[in-house]
């Protein structure tokens, strides 16, 4: 134990992290093993650069955009059964898949406790997890099969998303059979110094490391394995956080197979040219996602012939991928990109800080940054008010919120 303290004690003093002892001797035995095992297991290295690039300025942009092919749901005329049929028999013979990312912090919806759980005040009182549930097993009866159903949480969230499946009976799906859980990557958060930060439990302030960590954690946990062993060859990804999700579509899938791309996504049209979301685009002729700060004024309102946007497929995290793109862009490592948050710490003196503003730089990597792996892909467009209700924000911002949510979710299921 003095050895492995010593052996820490010279790597922090490499990286300027002495600090991270400074409470050490007032922690439980237990404590000071996880913190001293924390500790051994940061990639300092990593962290040393990611720092260095919070001070950079944002890169000149010099990638050449170019707009991304896409096919509307509803244009498809006759070909509209043809994909249809090829997808519902992959469903049948149970290639599918869903995995539901919820590892999220839901800091914009200042929920306490994990955004899966949350009741988005639906008569039924049914959590997000529960909304998305009945649409997989609804799915799943019509094919004849129980879509096999992953869901990933962080270390923040895992318990007590799990004691929530459990005090509802998993919902009838099965754990470990058809239900399975992992856990995703996280990273330590720093001060605007570079100092690591320790949390309120005197141990290393961690934080998610976004959704474009799904890839490398659906890998390391062994989910793709077992997805293997059960015969799946596409996986559906989404988030928890869109109450009309369609993770079953027999469309989307039979697109991906016919044209034989590995992976296969859903758009919709933004609201109009100025709103604030991603869209797909080409990136030095590779699929991508640009945020709306990356194009300019005149992109985001050019048309093409038929009058439709030329950069107007938001991308809203409905994402079909074939197990070998998950294999394969689970062992890059993707771009971490920086978010200013605030963060409850442990100061020098042990004392608890509660910032009113922003203090801490968090990491994040984005599940579409991977999409410049593949050669193509396809985009699909679909109805906003048939797929797409999300909840993000607290009902006092007025979007994507949990009244927003609910109006449509009851549009759309026709409940009064
Ligand atoms: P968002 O990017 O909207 O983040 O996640 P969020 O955590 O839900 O909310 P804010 O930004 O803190 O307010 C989109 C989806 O990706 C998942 C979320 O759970 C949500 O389903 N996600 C996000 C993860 O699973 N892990 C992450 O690290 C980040």
């Amino acid at each position: 134990m003095e050895k492995k303290l010593e052996e820490i004690r010279s790597i922090l003093k490499k990286y300027n992290q002495e600090h991270l002892l400074n409470g050490y001797d007032k922690l439980t035995e237990e404590k000071k093993q996880e913190l001293l095992k924390e500790i051994s297991e940061i990639d300092f290295e990593l962290i040393h650069q990611l720092y260095l690039t919070t001070n950079k300025q944002k890169e000149n942009n010099t990638s050449e955009i170019t707009p991304m092919d896409y096919l509307d749901k509803y244009k498809l005329g006759e070909k509209y059964k043809y994909y249809e049929s090829i997808g519902k028999k992959a469903i049948q013979e149970g290639k599918l898949a869903a995995v539901t990312m919820a590892g999220g912090q839901g800091t914009r919806l200042g929920y306490d406790g994990p955004k899966g759980t949350y009741d988005i005040g639906l008569d039924s009182h049914k959590s997000l997890f529960e909304l998305l549930c009945d649409n997989l097993k609804e799915e799943g009866k019509k094919y004849g099969v129980v879509i096999p159903w992953f869901i990933m949480t962080s270390k923040e969230n895992n318990k007590q998303t799990i004691e929530f499946f459990e005090k509802n009976k998993f919902f009838g799906y099965q754990r470990n059979k058809n239900l399975f859980f992992f856990i995703q990557g996280e990273l330590p958060m720093i001060d605007t110094e570079g100092k690591i930060l320790i949390g309120e439990d005197g141990l290393i302030k961690m934080a998610a490391d976004g959704h474009g960590g799904i890839y490398e954690s659906l890998v390391k946990s062994g989910m793709v394995e077992e997805m293997k062993h059960l015969g799946v060859e596409w996986i559906f990804i989404g988030g928890v956080d869109n109450c009309l999700v369609k993770m079953v579509d027999p469309v989307l899938m039979g697109i991906a197979i016919d044209k034989k791309v590995t992976v296969a996504c859903k758009s919709v049209v933004k609201a109009n040219p100025q709103e604030k979301v991603g869209v797909f685009c080409k990136k030095n002729g590779r699929p991508n996602v640009i945020e709306y700060s990356e194009i300019t004024e005149d992109m985001a309102e050019q048309c093409d012939e038929n009058g439709e946007l030329l950069y107007g497929e938001s991308h809203i995290l409905c994402n079909l991928f074939n197990i070998e793109a998950i294999e394969r862009m689970g062992q890059n490592p993707l771009p971490y990109h920086i978010a200013y948050k605030k963060a409850k710490y442990l100061d020098e003196n042990g004392e608890l800080i509660e910032p009113d503003s922003p203090n801490a730089y968090k990491f994040e990597a984005f599940l579409f940054d991977a999409f410049g792996e593949v050669d193509d892909m396809a985009v699909l467009r679909v109805k906003r008010e048939e797929e797409f209700a999300p909840v993000k924000n607290a009902d006092s911002v007025g979007v994507d919120c949990p009244r927003t949510a609910r109006e449509l979710y009851k549009k759309f299921y026709k409940i009064d």
